[in-house]
């Protein structure tokens, strides 16, 4: 058993990586800048919860103290993605390694070193401050996950429509496939050093994954194709968003993850 920070855990994918560890035993603590009731539909029995800013550096130091290792999975968009990511990076890794944190893992994005896009630069920033530190440092790059797909379809609802970016393909992923090898990794898998790749079960258009969200939900909204403009449409135009060849073992299909929410 290990005592493991998971730094962002109150997030989507936080959330399932603070799950996971519980469940296998672990002493899990998270780190937000805002920690929920014990009674808030995201908070997770058996972990605990402390507050803690990635940019300020409030509440770090108190976060790190006695971890062995720590999973990131923070998040921010916009101007804050830069200021989270590559200066919120090298504040944690700084810290941890004054405290002597043994090992720390990465949640980062398929294609984020291969981009021109704003938030995916950010992304790439921060993967360099976690090789560059002196902790043992694993990244685990993941696919896009099921949530944020439909999140993209949902785009048209204020036309009453599923948005569908045209040659675009996904391979969309569970949090829960990538909450597992999160923590696989947390616990050693892998090489220090290693960049990790995980992806869906199945590369699918964006068109067929809208038909089945389309049917799973019951929306009667049309699907209309939509070419996606900047550096994100090109990167996803060009599949470098994918990785066929790392589809997760047994992972849930984006099928059977819209049946699992009916
Ligand atoms: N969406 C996808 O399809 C996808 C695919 C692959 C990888 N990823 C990566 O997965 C990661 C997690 O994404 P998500 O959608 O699960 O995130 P999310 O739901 O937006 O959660 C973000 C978490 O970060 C915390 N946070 C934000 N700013 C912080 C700060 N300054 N200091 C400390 N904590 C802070 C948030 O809590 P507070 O706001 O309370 O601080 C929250 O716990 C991201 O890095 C993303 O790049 C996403």
């Amino acid at each position: 058993m290990s005592r493991v920070l998971v730094v962002g855990g109150t997030g989507l994918a936080g959330r399932a990586v603070t799950a996971e560890a519980v469940e296998r035993g672990h002493e899990v603590v998270v780190a937000a800048r805002r920690v929920p009731d014990d009674d808030a539909d995201h908070y997770v029995n058996g972990a605990a919860y402390v507050t803690a800013d990635l940019v300020t550096g409030s509440g770090l130091e108190e976060a790190v103290d006695g971890v062995d290792v720590i999973v990131d999975t923070s998040n921010a968009t916009g101007k804050q993605a830069a200021h989270v990511f590559a200066t919120g990076a090298q504040n944690l890794m700084h810290t941890a390694a004054r405290f002597g944190v043994h090992r720390a893992v990465l949640l980062s994005i398929v294609g984020a070193d291969r981009s021109a896009y704003g938030y995916y630069r950010a992304k790439a920033a921060q993967e360099r401050a976690y090789l560059d530190s002196a902790l043992d440092t694993r990244i685990v790059r993941a696919t896009q996950f099921h949530d944020f797909v439909t999140a993209i379809f949902d785009r048209g609802r204020p036309l009453g429509a599923l948005l569908a970016p045209t040659s675009t393909r996904f391979q969309p992923i569970a949090v829960g496939d990538v909450a597992r090898v999160l923590v696989d990794a947390a616990e050693g898998d892998g090489e220090p050093g290693s960049v990790i790749h995980v992806g869906g079960p199945r590369v699918e258009s964006a068109r067929s994954l809208a038909e089945q969200w389309k049917q799973g939900s019951g929306s009667r909204r049309v699907i209309l194709p939509v070419r996606l403009g900047g550096a994100l449409g090109a990167t996803w135009r060009a599949g470098r968003n994918l990785v066929p060849e790392h589809a997760v073992d047994g992972g849930l299909g984006y099928g059977a993850w819209i049946e699992s929410r009916a």
